[in-house]
């Protein structure tokens, strides 16, 4: 089964109008005349969407939100719904990303809830899963995602409307990573698990790896049997670096 590899930069909480357009079309005009062959997005900051959306239209580029409100409308104040989102332009959102776990106390259950906002907006989610670096040393590390997985996956999770980004909380913006053996288990074992959800439609689903990817380990990360793509951090906010993971992608 060919999963085509998606490579996603989240841009975090970084950026001004146009440093995110120059960004942008940095990455756009490297998908001249020949783009690399995986599905790219950017996910900026909520406010840049429009921008970076706009910078970015007629490329293979797509782009996605950083996070959704359960709800459609309402009172709630600050927050931003997955419609709003895709009004913009925006095709998928991120989700339950460990940030946000931390710094927002996101549960499994709020994720799962977002999700199927998200799948409502016709947005595609990019569920985070990822262990603590306490949990990996006290042999938790499958349970803990493997929790996660099922508590986050949303009814209604197809390989099209779902992907799942394994980010270990510990390798998140420190220049660690797991060993390509360990990530080859969490990615296999999730696999395993989405059998017993999607069927033999896991198959297709694509599970990212995140957390220090860049340019001089992404080549090695990505060739792993089940690892379909990357969610980028910092070495998404450099065009070049952006460019040459993509390009690791034996896709
Ligand atoms: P990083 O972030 O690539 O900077 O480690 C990844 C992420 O948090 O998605």
């Amino acid at each position: 089964m060919v999963r085509r590899p998606l490579i996603a930069g989240n841009w975090k909480m970084n950026g001004l109008k146009a440093d995110a357009v120059a960004l942008a079309k940095g990455v756009a005009g490297r998908c001249l005349p020949q783009p690399p062959s995986v599905d790219l997005l950017v996910c900026p900051p909520a406010t840049l969407i429009d921008p970076v959306a706009q910078a970015l239209a007629g490329s293979p580029v797509a782009v996605g939100g950083q996070d959704c409100h359960t709800q459609s409308s309402g009172a709630h104040t600050g927050d931003i719904a997955a419609a709003m989102l895709r009004d913009l332009g925006a095709s998928h959102v991120i989700l339950g990303h460990s940030e946000r776990r931390t710094d927002h106390g996101e549960t499994d259950a709020l994720v799962r809830e977002k999700a199927v906002a998200a799948h409502q907006a016709g947005l595609v989610a990019i569920i985070c899963i990822g262990e603590t670096e306490a949990e990996r040393d006290a042999g938790q590390a499958l349970a803990v995602v493997g929790k996660q997985f099922e508590g986050s996956l949303p009814p209604g999770a197809t390989a099209e409307n779902t992907v799942i980004a394994y980010e270990p909380v510990w390798a998140i913006g420190t220049g660690r990573t797991p060993t390509l053996a360990e990530v080859a288990e969490v990615h296999g074992a999730i696999r395993a698990l989405a059998g017993k959800q999607l069927g033999a439609a896991a198959q297709r689903l694509r599970i990212l790896y995140g957390g220090s990817m860049k340019p001089s380990n992404a080549r090695e990360l990505l060739a792993l049997a089940d690892v379909d793509g990357g969610l980028i951090g910092g070495a998404s906010l450099k065009v070049e670096d952006f460019m040459a993971i993509a390009l690791s992608s034996n896709g």
